[in-house]
């Protein structure tokens, strides 16, 4: 994806690190151009109604953006080749047995390889790149509605194909939950509810509409210098992450009194007793 201005200026190599929290405004406002244009090509490649990836929704958010480039597109001016985002979550996943768990995460929130590069490996790169440097357990993996493409790609290259199934829109595989996980309690919502009764609770901690703040023009990216660049060296749907319920505030967190079988007084005349 080719912009009319040098990203190289933006993003130092070839695969860059954004924190939401420190792109503020008064940043290089071509930031903005770069992240508007590239969710918008990825909200188009997963068919979504608008995009999970702006400017707005990114900067000064906790989300992390890791950017690919390649510095030398575009007659030097580099092009922007794919992306990853994830952000903080608090989520209600369940177990195998249909115990509920309550968990602050971090999701795979999007994740895109720009058409004209797609099924070279460049999202193999991309994703092991962002697995090293978050430390990230591949098993701990959660995504937000994952696309049968990202499906395919997690089933050949990471041999992720056994889905616990859930009830709201993330993706968690087999051994997400160890044995340490089942083990501590402190954390855990354990419920006796039906699955559906918890399939729409799914607190949103990402915060995904933070506006501009002002701290002047300081330089806004957390740089990765493994590959670093000439420049550097010089020098489903659109639902996704607010398709379930919000109860972040805490008003809104729901008192679920789980309905007790109470047997009724006077049988039947078959001399059962109702429970219900
Ligand atoms: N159809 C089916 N599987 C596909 C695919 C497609 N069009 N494109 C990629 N894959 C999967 C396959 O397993 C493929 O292996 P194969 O070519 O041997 O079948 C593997 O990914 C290729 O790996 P790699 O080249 O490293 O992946 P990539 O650079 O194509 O990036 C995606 C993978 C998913 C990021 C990329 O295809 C993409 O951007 N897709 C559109 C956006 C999307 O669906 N994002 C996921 C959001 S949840």
């Amino acid at each position: 994806m080719e912009f009319p201005f040098n990203i190289n200026e933006l993003f130092h190599n070839t695969i860059t690190k954004l924190e939401g929290q420190s792109l503020i405004k008064g940043c290089n406002p071509n930031f903005g151009i770069v992240l508007d244009l590239i969710g918008e090509a990825s909200r188009n490649a997963q068919n979504l109604h608008r995009p999970v990836t702006s400017a707005n929704s990114f900067i000064s958010s906790d989300q992390i953006l890791y950017v690919l480039t390649d510095p030398k597109r575009n007659n030097g001016n580099g092009a922007v080749l794919g992306i990853i985002k994830t952000g903080p979550k608090k989520l209600f996943l369940l177990n195998h047995k249909g115990v509920q768990h309550e968990m602050n995460l971090s999701c795979i929130l999007d994740f895109y390889i720009h058409e004209s590069c797609q099924r070279m490996g460049l999202g193999k790169i991309l994703f092991d790149h962002f697995l090293k440097v978050e430390d990230f357990d591949i098993k701990r993996l959660v995504i937000d509605r994952p696309s049968n493409k990202f499906l395919a790609f997690l089933q050949k290259h990471y041999k992720l194909h056994d889905i616990i199934p859930q009830v709201n829109n993330f993706v968690i595989f087999e051994g997400f939950f160890g044995q340490e996980e089942l083990a501590s309690a402190s954390n855990q919502y354990r419920s006796s509810l039906p699955n559906r009764w918890n399939s729409m609770i799914n607190v949103n901690a990402a915060g995904d509409s933070s506006p501009f703040r002002s701290r002047g023009n300081q330089s806004s990216i957390s740089c990765l210098f493994d590959q670093p660049t000439k420049s550097n060296e010089n020098n489903n749907d659109l639902w996704r992450a607010n398709s379930v319920a919000d109860f972040s505030k805490p008003s809104l967190q729901p008192t679920v009194f789980p309905p007790q079988p109470v047997p009724t007084s006077n049988p039947t005349k078959f001399n059962h007793h109702r429970l219900w």
